[in-house]
């Protein structure tokens, strides 16, 4: 099945991931897409929300439903694909923020939002909503975010072909997909910290549930965990029970 075989287009929903989330439930293949041109409740993750001003980013789900039940890994898997078609379609080079952001000098252009629901220890359905700035001002940004937020059109100065840039995204999507069905993790995982905005080797703090960890930044687990090493101790941690990472090896200012 493949990432894109049926489009579902809507003028405006609350949530691309609700909507992807109630087809899911009704039985919708896999492979589904929703894509919205605004949205009037856009989720983040951490609870929060995920401004979605109409025409101006990119907003959408798709449904998946893999037998690998390592699903730790796909918002990594889909911040590595929409970083290549961001690169096919601009020839810009983005970075990735551990586990779901999509960065630029420090500013978040995008970020991934993975929800899922298990029958038992099997995957039921995987929801995967991306969201990118595309044309956004910096006014166009709540004052809360404007200092760390950016899109495609503030960093190149250009409106982007949103059809190119789908075009890419799919074929991007669809070959790290496979991969990840066949169970070759690791090459995510490899790519990932190639990529990832964390030079391994860096200290960073991770504050979690257990308050605050500071150590060396030492890469990413099989199942996509990132790993502490503090007082030689490694530890794994899991998106889900962290609240922040802060670091201090570079200061750098969006635009
Ligand atoms: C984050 O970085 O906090 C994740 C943001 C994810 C936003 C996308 S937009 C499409 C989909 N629908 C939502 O409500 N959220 C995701």
């Amino acid at each position: 099945m493949k990432i894109r075989e049926i489009i579902y287009r809507v003028e405006s929903c609350s949530s691309t991931n609700d909507l992807a989330r109630e087809m899911a439930i009704e039985g919708a293949q896999e492979g589904t897409v929703i894509i919205s041109k605004e949205q009037t409740k856009g989720r983040g993750t951490k609870g929060r929300s995920w401004y979605s001003v109409k025409n101006k980013g990119l907003y959408l789900s798709i449904i998946l439903r893999p037998e690998n039940s390592n699903i730790s890994l796909l918002p990594l898997m889909a911040g590595l694909a929409v970083k290549e078609a961001i690169f096919k379609t601009l020839k810009l080079s983005i970075g990735l923020r551990w586990p779901n952001d999509l960065i630029w000098k420090d500013c978040k252009l995008g970020g991934i939002l993975s929800e899922s629901s298990f029958l038992g220890n099997r995957v039921n359905y995987i929801i995967l909503g991306i969201g990118l700035n595309l044309s956004q001002k910096k006014e166009d940004f709540p004052e809360e975010i404007r200092s760390i937020a950016t899109s495609l059109k503030l960093i190149t100065g250009k409106i982007v072909d949103e059809a190119a840039l789908l075009r890419n995204l799919w074929k991007a999507l669809n070959r790290w997909y496979l991969l990840f069905c066949q169970g070759q993790g690791h090459k995510i995982v490899w790519s990932f910290e190639k990529n990832s905005i964390f030079p391994p080797g860096k200290k960073i703090t991770v504050e979690s549930e257990k308050g605050l960890t500071t150590g060396i930044y030492r890469g990413i687990d099989s199942f996509g965990g990132l790993i502490l090493e503090a007082g030689r101790k490694k530890t794994s941690f899991f998106s889900t029970e962290i609240k922040a990472i802060t670091h201090e090896w570079r200061e750098r200012k969006c635009f």
